[in-house]
């Protein structure tokens, strides 16, 4: 398809490389790919036959405006690549986390507010079937009152050798907490969190919070980086919701394919596939909605990507300091984290 909007993806590793394959799933055309390192733009734009490559957003902007581009690079430049794109009036969808810090967050939604520029926060969770059918069952009153919300995240050690300078709050947390808010419903007022390490490191490869939402509901989150390298992804996953009238959860420990040979292999056919579909090609249909016009709803309110960060910095700032308390201001700006939302 050569009609329709012309997009970037900013930054070719591991998951921007999904990105592209999720666009050319739809039909869209991915014109041009950001990445900083040669060798990374090369094979992925050859890969993926993207025309343009740079290595800057700013090379970017001065050859065109794309109409719209997913923000696929670390956390810690989120900040500076979707200010400049918001900045040249192109909408984002910025990877989780919407960004490392609550400052670069905020920074971020400021942006949008002041250029009026669509920013939307990736958190591809509220775009599988999975979780959305115990969305809806929540929201149609089918277990009556949310009481808690508890989920579990378990990764392989490998997490902490390829990000070691990413909190476990904000590198992975920051899915089950937008569960979270998404679930209760309500905003989170209170954060109690522990991390351990193991012996000799100060790299956290457990986080265990309880966040406390403004309308009672108390949330339970743990997440480890402890399970044997190449152990796919999502092989743990569970979140449950429990109700006044019933208890709903969404259970990922039961792979329809797995492979058990030299190592243990699930594809992933769900969330993010390699060569496109899933929770992110429904994400990106999603975005793509909201650039033109098609779609009023934020299913992922700005707000809520900015509350996301500031509970996860709250997670890691209670850890470090042993568990004590920590209390996120209440933001005018924010939506109750509800799904019908416009903004
Ligand atoms: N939604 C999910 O389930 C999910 C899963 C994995 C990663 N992510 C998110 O996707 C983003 C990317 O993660 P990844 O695993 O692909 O990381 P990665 O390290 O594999 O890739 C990042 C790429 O960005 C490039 N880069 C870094 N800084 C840049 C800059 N300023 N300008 C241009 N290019 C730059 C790097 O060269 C690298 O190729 C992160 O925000 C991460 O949290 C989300």
């Amino acid at each position: 398809m050569t009609n329709g909007p012309r997009v970037a993806v900013i930054g070719g590793g591991a998951f921007g490389a999904r990105h592209v394959a999720a666009y050319q799933g739809l039909g869209v055309r991915v014109d041009a790919l950001v990445d900083s390192d040669a060798a990374t733009r090369e094979r992925v734009a050859a890969r993926h036959g993207i025309p343009h490559t740079f290595p800057t957003v700013a090379d970017l902007l001065a050859a065109g405006t794309p109409d719209a581009a997913s923000v696929c690079v670390p956390g810690s430049a989120h900040r500076a690549v979707a200010v400049a794109l918001i900045t040249a009036g192109v909408p984002v969808l910025v990877e989780k986390p919407l960004a490392a810090t609550v400052a670069d967050a905020a920074a971020i939604v400021a942006a949008a507010e002041e250029h009026g520029v669509l920013c939307q926060p990736g958190h591809i969770l509220r775009h599988s079937p999975a979780h959305r059918a115990l969305h809806d069952a929540v929201r149609a009153g089918r277990l009556g009152q949310v009481l808690a919300v508890s989920s579990r995240r378990d990764r392989p050690r490998t997490l902490t050798r390829l990000f070691p300078d990413d909190h476990p709050a904000l590198l992975t947390a920051v899915h089950d907490i937008d569960l979270a808010l998404w679930y209760a419903q309500s905003p989170v007022l209170e954060v109690r969190a522990t991390a351990r390490t193991r012996p000799g490191s100060a790299t956290p490869v457990l986080v265990w919070a309880e966040l406390r939402h403004a309308n009672g509901v108390v949330s339970s989150i743990r997440n480890s980086y402890l399970l044997p390298e190449h152990t796919p992804n999502h092989t743990s996953d569970l979140v449950e919701v429990y109700g006044t009238d019933g208890v709903g959860h969404v259970d990922l420990a039961q792979p329809t394919v797995l492979v058990q040979a030299d190592r243990t292999e699930a594809p992933d056919w769900l969330l993010s596939p390699a060569d496109g579909g899933g929770a992110l090609a429904a994400e990106i249909r999603h975005f793509l909605r909201r650039v033109d016009g098609g779609e009023p709803t934020a299913v992922v309110p700005l707000a809520d990507g900015l509350h996301v960060v500031q509970i996860a910095a709250a997670v890691a700032d209670s850890a470090a300091a042993d568990g004590a308390p920590r209390r996120i201001p209440p933001s005018p700006s924010l939506t109750g984290a509800s799904a019908d939302d416009p903004t």
